[in-house]
């Protein structure tokens, strides 16, 4: 059985090719960023620590690969620089290795996401594996399934992909599809 965050992977890589634009919500240590830059045009990856930029920017480089631009800014502000997304990814919680005080939250989390599924282009996907064994890590699981929960069934189609008999908070994922057409009745 896939672990979710290869069933996320393969969530965004069926939909993403060399013509689209993406986003890394949270960029960390740069492996999902390095993941999209593979399969689309240009990447847009926030993070708000220095230290996540300077190790995505050697990984991109390791790769030879150009085409992702790194932001050192909240996720919460990815309007101001970009348009449309075929896709995006979030990985919430701590920066492995790094300050386990220094993590998403809830308020901003949410705030990127409405912003996210409104530039979202037809057919799009957005992928969230939510980690929530640390401190408030249930506060931002539960407002993250209680906005995925309430996005409009007509534009929108929510799923998740979760391990029923694993212990320690195992991280599961949220997926969210933009529908092509829009679904009446
Ligand atoms: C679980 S890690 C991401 C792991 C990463 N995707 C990888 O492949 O290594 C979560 C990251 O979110 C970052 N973060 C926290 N608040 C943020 C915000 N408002 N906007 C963007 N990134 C944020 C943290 O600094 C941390 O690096």
């Amino acid at each position: 059985m896939k672990r979710p965050l290869e069933m996320a992977h393969d969530f965004l890589a069926e939909v993403v090719t060399q013509d689209d634009i993406v986003v890394d919500a949270t960029m960390g240590n740069g492996h999902d960023t390095l993941f999209l830059a593979k399969l689309a045009k240009q990447v847009y990856a926030f993070d708000i620590q220095e230290q996540a930029l300077e190790k995505t920017q050697e990984r991109l480089h390791q790769a030879g690969l150009t085409n992702a631009q790194l932001i050192l800014q909240g996720h919460e502000t990815l309007d101001q620089f970009v348009t449309e997304a075929k896709a995006g990814i979030f990985n919430l919680g701590y920066l492995p290795l790094a300050d386990k005080s220094v993590i998403t939250q809830p308020q901003t989390t949410i705030e990127a996401l409405e912003k996210l599924c409104h530039l979202l282009v037809k057919g799009g996907r957005i992928a969230i594996m939510i980690y929530y064994g640390h401190e408030g890590g249930d506060l931002e699981r539960d407002a993250v399934l209680d906005f995925v929960s309430q996005l409009n069934q007509q534009e929108y189609t929510a799923a998740i992909y979760r391990t029923l008999n694993q212990v320690n908070n195992p991280p599961f994922l949220v997926m969210i599809e933009k529908l092509e057409r829009y679904r009446h009745g």
